[in-house]
């Protein structure tokens, strides 16, 4: 028997009994007279010694021990003489009388400690390595929770779960497909999924009415703190349902995994708000609510008092930062470079400062009266001591900048804490976006959301108006969630293929399977997919989804420990009748 208990497991109860554990040496304290170690497994950490009187074989093995070395020790429970209140077992420690060496291990290239020494890149290279550390071993512990936690309330609610295959054709989730060449039909391609959409559907035909999938899915897109190029979904699907009775399900879930994992119970429904709303308040379809400073229209209020740049403006917006008028001219300056970067992409900002004393300080001084001033103050709900910063330009544009700003702020002063959570959901999303390099519509969500119905005549008319009935799961400003409900009926099918500009070929020759499924009784249906590792990252407090992903890829969708993607051999590729162009690998 390898061991008796885990290094996480011995309390002063163990007092006396002969115990064997087994782990990974994470460091070795030689104090001449006795010797300290910290056996490390997935459970926790023992300290085992070796004092003066041990068998001198005990203490020969132990002089050999380095770092990360995988060790087999038996011994006494005895109390600790100074206890360390920071770990569970911090009360015992482990008098040894035998030790046996089962691996030896090199040194490793960073410090496996809850806090290491390496650097990124390194610590990618060596994943396997990096896992072993308390942060990434709790970070796999709370993903599993999760899928157990989703498994067991999806069953409970009547939902089968069902695998789809990962060679397929190509999913219109709007990002790049990666595709698969096939050996057997050269010049062929399979792609991967971008997600289970069409095939869910197809289930749905097929009479599963409650369908559901921890899923892995592929976009080659760029990639974010929270996009990685393969990323998992809990991808669900119903039949005979309408918007209403998928968000139950869902909120349902929501709260069961906030509860589960966090213990935080949330009493009310979650707040909805429509996309328009969104956008108008908080310049973004994935809001952070966790504060307010939200957005005023001054655009009315601000024009034709001769400030050319506010008079030539779509749009004038201005945020409230409350008790913020005493920001100094460096700090006011800070802000004005931050929203000129062109991620931003303001061309300048004006503050006006509410005085202590009644008064009004602004850059725009010249143009406006302290009463104009006022004015835009009272509009805002602005109190003495706050500060007010307006953005103008082209209405999207100036709301999307001022979004930034204000979740600028919002990191400034604090008001995003990691362990405040504030869930909603966003609908009524417009169907169609309107692109104007390739001048033509492209679908919001994918072309199988259904529009709001008493959005149809707006079909023909004006199609960029037309709702969708499509909702997105926001919490703390990230989309943690997307569905809809689908179009079921071929005709409409077919009159947002034309919208989408897809001849009836290209319709047919890209989704003709799902159109052919539909002629066979499609019932109406809906779904969702939520986005499994962000909600990791979100439960864990983290930014990135990279730490709940055990081996996932870097910024340039490289796997640096087994240095992926990399070429494949001549033969391999004549195999699959595939020729290389040369290429500049410089961006490696
Ligand atoms: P959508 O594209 O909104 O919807 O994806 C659903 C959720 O998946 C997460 N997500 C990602 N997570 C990590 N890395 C990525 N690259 C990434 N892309 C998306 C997000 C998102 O909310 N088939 C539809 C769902 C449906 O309509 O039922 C779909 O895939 O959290």
């Amino acid at each position: 028997m390898y061991r008796t208990h885990t290094c996480g497991e011995l309390r002063i109860e163990h007092q006396n009994q002969t115990v064997t554990l087994s782990g990974w040496v994470q460091k070795v304290r030689n104090l001449g007279a006795m010797t300290f170690i910290d056996l490390r497994d997935r459970y926790g950490i023992t300290q085992l010694v070796i004092e003066e009187q041990s068998d001198s074989s005990v203490r020969e093995i132990a002089a050999q021990l380095g770092r990360e070395y995988v060790i087999q020790a038996t011994g006494t429970v005895i109390p600790r003489a100074a206890k360390n209140t920071k770990i569970p077992t911090g009360e015992i420690e482990v008098a040894l009388t035998q030790l046996q060496i089962l691996n030896r291990s090199e040194l490793p290239p960073f410090t496996i400690e809850e806090h290491s020494d390496g650097g990124d890149d390194l610590r990618m290279k060596y994943r396997f390595l990096d896992l072993r550390r308390k942060p990434l071993q709790e970070a796999m512990q709370l993903r599993h929770r999760m899928a157990h936690e989703v498994r067991n309330y999806l069953d409970e609610h009547g939902f089968l779960e069902i695998e789809t295959p990962y060679l397929i054709k190509s999913t219109p989730e709007g990002a790049r497909d990666f595709v698969v060449p096939s050996r057997m039909n050269p010049g062929e391609f399979y792609a991967l999924p971008q997600s289970p959409q069409t095939f869910k559907q197809l289930l749905m035909v097929s009479g599963f009415d409650r369908y559901f999938q921890i899923v892995r899915c592929f976009r080659d897109e760029d990639l974010r703190a929270d996009r990685q190029p393969e990323f998992t979904q809990i991808d669900c699907e119903m039949s005979f349902v309408e918007r209403e009775d998928v968000l139950q399900v869902f909120e349902g879930l929501a709260k069961r995994l906030f509860q589960r994992i966090l213990g935080l119970q949330f009493e009310h429904s979650f707040p909805r708000i429509t996309w328009q709303e969104a956008m108008a308040k908080y310049g973004s379809d994935k809001p952070d609510i966790r504060f307010g400073m939200t957005f005023n229209d001054l655009t009315s209020a601000v024009q034709g008092k001769g400030f050319g740049v506010f008079d030539s403006a779509e749009y004038v917006g201005a945020i409230c930062v409350e008790g913020c008028a005493g920001y100094t001219r460096k700090q006011l300056d800070e802000l004005t470079e931050f929203v000129k970067r062109p991620q931003v992409g303001a061309k300048g900002m004006v503050y006006v400062r509410c005085e202590a004393n009644g008064g009004y300080k602004s850059s725009v001084d010249k143009f406006y009266t302290p009463e104009d001033l006022s004015s835009w103050a009272s509009l805002c709900g602005a109190k003495e001591g706050d500060l007010l910063l307006l953005l103008s330009g082209a209405r999207m544009k100036t709301l999307t900048a001022l979004n930034e700003l204000r979740l600028e702020l919002g990191n400034r002063l604090g008001l995003r804490p990691h362990d405040t959570f504030a869930p909603l959901w966003v609908v009524d999303f417009p169907l169609l976006e309107w692109d104007e390099e390739t001048q033509r519509f492209y679908a919001m969500h994918h072309p199988f959301t259904s529009p709001c119905l008493e959005d149809l005549e707006l079909f023909d008319t004006d199609p960029g108006k037309v709702r969708a009935n499509a909702y997105d799961f926001v919490v703390n400003g990230v989309e943690v969630g997307g569905g809809s409900i689908r179009i079921f009926d071929a005709q409409l099918q077919q009159k947002m293929f034309k919208v989408l500009g897809f001849t009836a070929e290209d319709a047919q020759k890209q989704f003709g399977f799902l159109m052919n499924a539909f002629r066979y009784g499609a019932p109406p249906h809906g779904g969702l997919a939520f986005g499994m590792d962000r909600w990791c990252a979100l439960f864990g407090g983290a930014d990135s989804i990279r730490d709940y992903i055990a081996f996932p890829k870097n910024n340039a969708g490289r796997d640096m420990m087994a240095d992926s993607p990399s070429s494949i051999s001549e033969a391999q590729l004549q195999e699959l009748s595939l020729k290389t162009m040369p290429s500049d690998k410089s961006d490696k």
